[in-house]
């Protein structure tokens, strides 16, 4: 089985991390959009042209039988117009986990911390209408501008990236909430600086691992043989910040190559 993977930079890592974890014996062509990062702030019609790009690219150069869209932010603008560009194309989207947040609140207090445009997007909205109506919960929304810059410059444990999370998150404790949702996939790389401001009791939630299952149930679907190690080619379409990559992915062996799109 061949998958692409995109993000606007190192935030979908998390979820391939996931995918490592549970899949074995396939090709994962994995794309940064370092170029056009971060998408958070990008019009509607920027983040439809730049998911088509890359989901064209990958069609053509590898040949992909599903993409996974390990971004709230496209997914949120953009998976709907994927869909339709690619009928025939399996795509995959990373949704900010607020049903398990409901399952987990005892205060019906819930933090979201999203890109502007993910809280913004049609498919975010629908969803958050939804599930408010049918539960007794408050949603504290939360856009964090300039966090994903942060991240992809490293400062995972800088003075300025904890303000600025105390900034967000010392509210949402006055609003006693108890579970907090990172719905952006950048956000677990400095989920230990959100635990030091929030506490240990306080549940964060990604949806790295549910993706994941998503993408082994499809693998089984396409009788793609689970054994074996993954091929794993990280592209990117801007500058990297490949000490970050090598840190996000650990041990796991991967190929890096900047490509032109
Ligand atoms: N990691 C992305 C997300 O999940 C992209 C954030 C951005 O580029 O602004 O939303």
């Amino acid at each position: 089985m061949k998958v692409g993977v995109f993000d606007s930079g190192l935030g979908g890592l998390t979820v391939l991390n996931a995918i490592i974890k549970n899949l074995k014996g396939a090709d994962i062509f994995y794309i940064a959009d370092t170029l056009y990062a971060p998408y958070g702030d990008k019009s509607k019609e920027e983040i439809f042209s730049r998911s088509e790009k890359i989901a064209n690219y990958l069609l053509k150069n590898y040949e992909i039988d599903a993409l996974v869209i390990a971004c709230n932010t496209a997914t949120s603008v953009a998976i709907k117009h994927l869909r339709e560009v690619f009928p025939s194309l399996i795509i995959i989207g990373t949704e900010p986990g607020i049903k398990p947040a409901i399952n987990n609140t005892k205060t019906g207090n819930i933090g979201i911390l999203a890109t502007a445009s993910t809280l913004k997007g049609e498919k975010y909205q629908l969803l958050a209408n939804e599930l408010i109506t049918k539960n007794e919960v408050k949603l504290h929304e939360q856009a964090c501008i300039g966090l994903v810059e942060q991240i992809e410059n490293g400062e995972i444990n800088s003075l300025k990236t904890y303000t600025m999370l105390e900034t967000w998150l010392k509210p949402m404790l006055h609003k006693k909430v108890d579970t907090i949702v990172l719905g952006c996939t950048h956000y677990p790389l400095v989920k230990k600086t959100i635990l030091d401001i929030v506490g240990e009791d306080v549940l964060l939630i990604d949806t790295g691992d549910a993706i994941a299952k998503r993408v082994v149930t499809l693998s089984q679907d396409l009788q793609n043989k689970n054994k074996n190690a993954l091929n794993i080619e990280i592209l990117y379409t801007g500058k990297i910040n490949s000490d970050m990559v090598k840190i996000i992915l650990g041990k796991n062996k991967f190929e890096m190559r900047k490509c032109e799109l």
